[in-house]
């Protein structure tokens, strides 16, 4: 007899992210700016798993190596029938990876687009009929609270794919310190995060040979054409990727390539040749910051795994007792 998937869901109604508003409110202050949430449209989520499997971008494919090589080592740190949180789960690929070998209580994916969530998680109950899903709509930006969440097991907050290298530091910190609640006094948190490393590494990574890290950009400048009717042409703007040392992070930016005007919704916006808008920041650690970050936060360094070329970093930590 084979049990019956249970999918349970929960919806918080988040608001949807306001994407004339923002841009308007990006392009009126200088230096101009998107925010990269803005990225992942139905194409844009199609080019960002593509740039994933560039040769390239290296870090997708090395995270999920580490997760494989070490699933069994965190399966011994969180013991048997864990609640395996997961903020911004997107498509839950690489949960994949440890569900077997952690053979967790229930899941809990959270995301804020709402039909691509439950797909999702109807998905993973399908393939693993043993296991409890709750998926939870939420924005895990904001300070979370899982009312169905059964309070019994230890809980795992999974957060891969170095998206914590998108926020601020200041902003890391903050988000990790609301996981803490979340987590739970015996909680523990798996996390990715991309390393410091020889800018050039960088620079490639964010430069494909392929040209889908360019195309993946200036789909920002499309979306605006196709949903806020923006008057302007991609093609007079630039891809330009970097990694700035000063700052430790890699700058994505769209950079006119003439003095132009764009016109959104009878607004405006003049540009000079060569100004341009800062689409995303992607913030890189040593294992030393970000276990010091993550202590600001609350949280205390029980393993970090690297692979040999120590491009990549899987950190786990147990909230501070
Ligand atoms: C999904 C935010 C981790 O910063 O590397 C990939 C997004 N941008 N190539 C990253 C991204 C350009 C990615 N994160």
């Amino acid at each position: 007899m084979s049990a019956m998937p249970s999918v349970y869901y929960y919806d918080e109604h988040p608001p949807e992210a306001d994407f004339y508003a923002e841009v308007i409110a990006g392009f009126k202050r200088r230096p101009r700016r998107i925010p990269p949430k803005f990225f992942y449209d139905e194409r844009g989520s199609e080019l960002f798993d593509a740039i994933c499997r560039t040769e390239d971008y290296y870090p997708t494919r090395t995270e999920q190596a580490l997760l494989q090589q070490h699933a069994d080592a965190i399966a011994e740190l969180i013991g048997e029938r864990c609640l395996l949180i997961e903020p911004g789960s997107g498509n839950s690929e690489k949960v994949r990876l440890l569900l077997d070998i952690l053979r967790p209580a229930a899941y809990l994916p959270m995301d804020i687009s709402r039909d691509f969530l439950y797909q999702a998680a109807d998905q993973v109950a399908q393939e693993y009929p043993w296991l409890e899903v709750h998926a939870a709509c939420v924005d895990f930006t904001a300070p979370l609270s899982l009312p169905f969440c059964p309070p019994v097991s230890r809980k795992l907050i999974f957060f891969p794919g170095s998206s914590i290298g998108n926020f601020e530091p200041e902003q890391a910190e903050t988000f990790l310190r609301n996981l803490i609640p979340v987590a739970g006094p015996q909680g523990s948190l798996l996390i990715g995060v991309d390393l410091k490393k020889d800018p050039a590494i960088l620079n490639a990574a964010y430069n494909d040979r392929e040209g889908v890290t360019a195309a993946f950009n200036l789909n920002l400048l499309h979306r605006i054409r196709r949903e806020l009717a923006g008057e302007l042409d991609p093609e007079l703007f630039e891809h330009h990727a970097f990694y700035n040392d000063t700052l430790g992070r890699v700058e994505m930016h769209l950079v006119s390539q003439q003095a132009q005007q764009l016109k959104i919704d009878g607004q405006l916006f003049d540009f000079d040749k060569n100004e341009s808008i800062h689409t995303e920041s992607s913030y890189k650690y040593t294992v030393e910051e970000f276990i010091e970050l993550a202590g600001r936060a609350g949280f205390t360094s029980r393993q970090v795994w690297t692979d040999p070329d120590q491009l990549f970093s899987l950190h786990y930590f147990d909230v501070t007792g």
